[in-house]
């Protein structure tokens, strides 16, 4: 019989932490019951790990625009936006009718079909690439994107940064996981140009590929400082690498991503998250010359074989109409213009609340992503985000899910485009409470 820490929270409360904890697992009943029976059947009650927190994580029964509901029947103003894949909010119409009737025509072809095409070519047009593959994740795309490199260039090293995250086998907030998938990865410290660009020069004709995203997202919406990846990238491709900008939360910046707004031309990029509206979606796109190894159609040159990209799921029918609908007539570029600036808009306002109290909470990030830090100064490095107060950043967390507002445990908000202008005045009011009550 497995025990959990959800179950035991029958304790005498004796900090405000514990305090806090007993009275969120007093409130949801049944999200507790629902932990318990979960539990049973898979490991830490379900199967996302960074969905863990104590005492448990709820579960949620309804999602309607930016509300959700959870098991018990209370509401909350979804500020996290599914870690940026939400981007639509909840039960976007456009996006179901065209599954529902994409579906209703042909569900899985085992082959060929227009939709798959016609998300390509929004892709290509909207994010300057040449070439562009369909995955079923973000972590594929970036393990397929490590493998484009290498097999162009021969080589083996893969530079990657401090604090950086690719997916569950390509994780490094702090230092590479004994479980990420067994490349020889170099380690940079994010944000440190110099260090970098030495680390680089030392690697040399070593190095397959650099990959960085454009702003750290798991990380803690660390923007990359002025001129560091135009410089990441120049020095690797000074001794031959590919550069790879990352850009699977961070595409929703302005009119084609964030690497775009910095000054940097990547030679790989990677997507994932809300061009799916809500399905699983990765993709991995960039110029012709690496893409084209992939076509199996080309006559080996020199002995190299086309590469192999096999995937049951690569071109399921679901995720290629919704994306079409996503890039093609909700998100477009001038509507991720204007959410860009509606998320530095709000930003801002966060930072106003922040300034009123007298406690060590800041906030980084960029358009409409962004992370509440339990540090007195807002952190640039992965190592300043490190040195949080955990206990404060958990009751903050707490705080503002007991008023209604969903956030990730670490801090980050996402915003939806459906989020209204009166839900984002009602959280500034509710991180104004909490910190009132916090201080
Ligand atoms: C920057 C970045 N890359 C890759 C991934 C992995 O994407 P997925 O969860 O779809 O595998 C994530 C997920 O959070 C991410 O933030």
């Amino acid at each position: 019989m497995v025990t959990s820490e959800a179950c035991q929270y029958r304790n005498v409360t004796t900090t405000p932490l514990d305090h806090a904890r007993q009275a969120f697992a007093d409130r949801h009943p049944q999200s507790r019951l629902q932990h318990e029976m979960a539990r049973t059947v898979l490991p830490g009650g379900h199967t996302r790990t960074v969905l863990t927190h104590l005492p448990f994580p709820l579960t949620f029964a309804a999602g309607e625009g930016a509300v959700l509901t959870d098991a018990d029947g209370q509401q909350y103003i979804d500020l996290l936006g599914d870690y940026t894949a939400g981007l639509l909010g909840h039960s976007d119409r456009r996006v179901l009718d065209a599954v529902a009737s994409a579906l209703s025509v042909l569900a899985s072809a085992g082959g060929i079909h227009h939709h798959e095409v016609a998300l390509a070519q929004l892709m290509c047009s909207r994010f300057g690439l040449d070439r562009v593959r369909f995955t079923n994740s973000g972590t594929e795309a970036n393990l397929m994107a490590i493998t484009t490199a290498m097999m162009f260039t021969g080589r083996q090293k893969i530079m990657v940064f401090h604090g950086g995250y690719h997916g569950g086998v390509l994780y490094f907030a702090s230092g590479a996981a004994p479980w990420n998938a067994p490349y020889d990865f170099v380690i940079a410290p994010y944000n440190d140009l110099d260090g970098t660009v030495g680390l680089i020069e030392q690697e040399g004709d070593q190095l397959a590929a650099v990959i960085v995203e454009p702003m750290l997202g798991s990380g803690g919406c660390i923007p990359s400082a002025p001129g560091f990846l135009a410089g990441v990238f120049a020095a690797a491709r000074r001794v031959g690498a590919v550069c790879i900008a990352d850009e699977v939360m961070t595409s929703r910046h302005g009119p084609c991503g964030l690497a775009a707004l910095v000054g940097a031309t990547a030679d790989i990029t990677t997507y994932g998250k809300y061009i799916g509206g809500g399905f699983s979606f990765g993709a991995f796109g960039g110029t012709a010359e690496l893409l084209d190894q992939f076509d199996g159609t080309r006559p080996d040159t020199g002995g190299r074989r086309a590469i192999s990209h096999a995937g049951t799921f690569n071109n399921n029918i679901a995720t290629m109409a919704a994306g079409e609908v996503v890039l093609g007539e909700v998100f477009t570029a001038d509507a991720a213009v204007a959410h860009t600036a509606r998320g530095e808009e709000f930003r801002g306002h966060i930072e106003t609340v922040l300034d009123k109290h007298d406690l060590p909470v800041s906030v980084t990030g960029y358009g409409s992503m962004m992370s509440l830090h339990a540090c007195a100064r807002a952190p640039s490095t992965p190592h300043e985000a490190a040195e949080r107060d955990e206990t404060l950043q958990e009751l903050l967390f707490l705080g503002l899910y007991q008023r209604g507002i969903y956030t990730a445990a670490r801090g980050m908000i996402n915003l939806s485009l459906v989020v209204t202008d009166d839900q984002l005045s009602t959280a500034l009011d509710a991180l104004d409470d909490c910190l009132t009550e916090l201080s």
